[in-house]
């Protein structure tokens, strides 16, 4: 069977997944597997703030460090997550970034974008994620963007990522805008507003962690409209973090449960490809490593239903790595 990176490599595209830096270390399978599969590779947690720069002032690589070090050794690329994200801070970090906390942000993304910056391995950042409301009422600005948060702050924080290392591909990373609902709206116009206002924006990074259900369609149009957005503007769409869950009615059995997740995977990428994008990461690879199973981000439907727990199984390959229909299908929009 042929690795997912090699069908992608056939066309002139990438495969990737997030690791789990610490099961990196301890099975060895599990290491093989990403080896095999992946051209492209993002830590799960290992470039958080609360990981790079747990006190203030006081950087730490050794975690991320290992896993572009394995990204090295097999010939794939790192991508950075993240330099600004609310949730994964430590407490002394406030919280939108403004005017008079800048320098916290300066300093964090100079150390850090700093350290990586003569790596051949590391090629892109995502330098804010999910910076965007999820409706009107979280917002204060034309934009879109979280209530607090001022447009030129972003703007900065982008100008800021790009003096530091003009070699990257600069990304902004959202979550919930593969409908063309509001909050993709949103996102196209703060794309648009950093775009007008000289900012290097390279990729807008769709987060992807989708819901399927038989209850209710996936938009088609409305994603596929987005991308064509993007592409008007220049701007590269790379699938930063997908993985699929599968909402009530729970379907009877397992094959059929891995049967939705597999037809959701071939209908979301066929639009991807369709609408021009060629970087494609899931996040895991094995459904033995997903955060969906860890009880703080375990959807509340199935914590509600603790029997369908099973059910979740959001990735190519399952918890002893074999290959699911979602390998497949994969493969077969490559
Ligand atoms: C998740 C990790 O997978 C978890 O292990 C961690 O506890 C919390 O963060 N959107 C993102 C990712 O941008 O960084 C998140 O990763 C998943 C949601």
């Amino acid at each position: 069977t042929t690795p997912l990176r090699q069908l992608a490599a056939a066309k002139g595209m990438r495969y990737g997944a997030a690791i789990a830096g610490d099961a990196l270390q301890k099975e060895a399978d599990y290491a093989n597997l990403l080896a095999r599969e992946c051209s492209i590779a993002t830590p799960n947690g290992e470039l958080k703030w609360s990981a790079t720069e747990p006190q203030p002032g006081v950087f730490t690589f050794t975690a991320a460090d290992a896993i572009a070090k394995f990204c090295q050794n097999n010939n794939m690329a790192m991508h950075g997550h993240t330099l600004v994200w609310h949730t994964a801070r430590p407490d002394w970090v406030p919280y939108p970034p403004t005017p008079s906390s800048f320098s916290i942000f300066e300093r964090h993304v100079r150390g850090v974008m700093g350290h990586y910056r003569n790596s051949t391995v590391l090629k892109s950042w995502d330098v804010a994620n999910e910076v965007i409301a999820n409706s009107p009422e979280e917002t204060d600005n034309p934009y879109g963007i979280q209530r607090g948060f001022k447009p030129e702050v972003l703007r900065d924080l982008f100008l800021l990522a790009a003096s530091v290392d003009p070699n990257k591909k600069l990304c902004l990373n959202e979550f919930g805008i593969e409908n063309g609902g509001w909050k993709a709206q949103q996102f196209l116009k703060t794309i648009e507003y950093l775009k007008n206002n000289g900012v290097k924006i390279d990729w807008a990074g769709f987060q992807s962690h989708l819901w399927f259900s038989t209850a209710y369609p996936f938009d088609a149009t409305g994603f596929s409209n987005v991308l064509q957005r993007l592409k008007d503007m220049g701007v590269k769409p790379v699938i930063t973090e997908l993985d699929i869950i599968i909402d009530t009615p729970f379907p009877a059995t397992l094959a059929q449960l891995d049967q939705m997740v597999a037809d959701g995977y071939k209908r979301f990428l066929d639009l991807c490809f369709a609408g021009g994008v060629d970087t494609i990461i899931t996040w895991g690879i094995t459904d033995r490593h997903t955060w969906i199973r860890q009880p703080e981000w375990m959807p509340q439907i199935y914590k509600n239903n603790p029997q369908y727990q099973n059910y979740l199984r959001p990735l190519p390959f399952d918890q002893n790595l074999q290959r699911k229909q979602a390998f497949y299908a994969i493969s077969q929009a490559f």
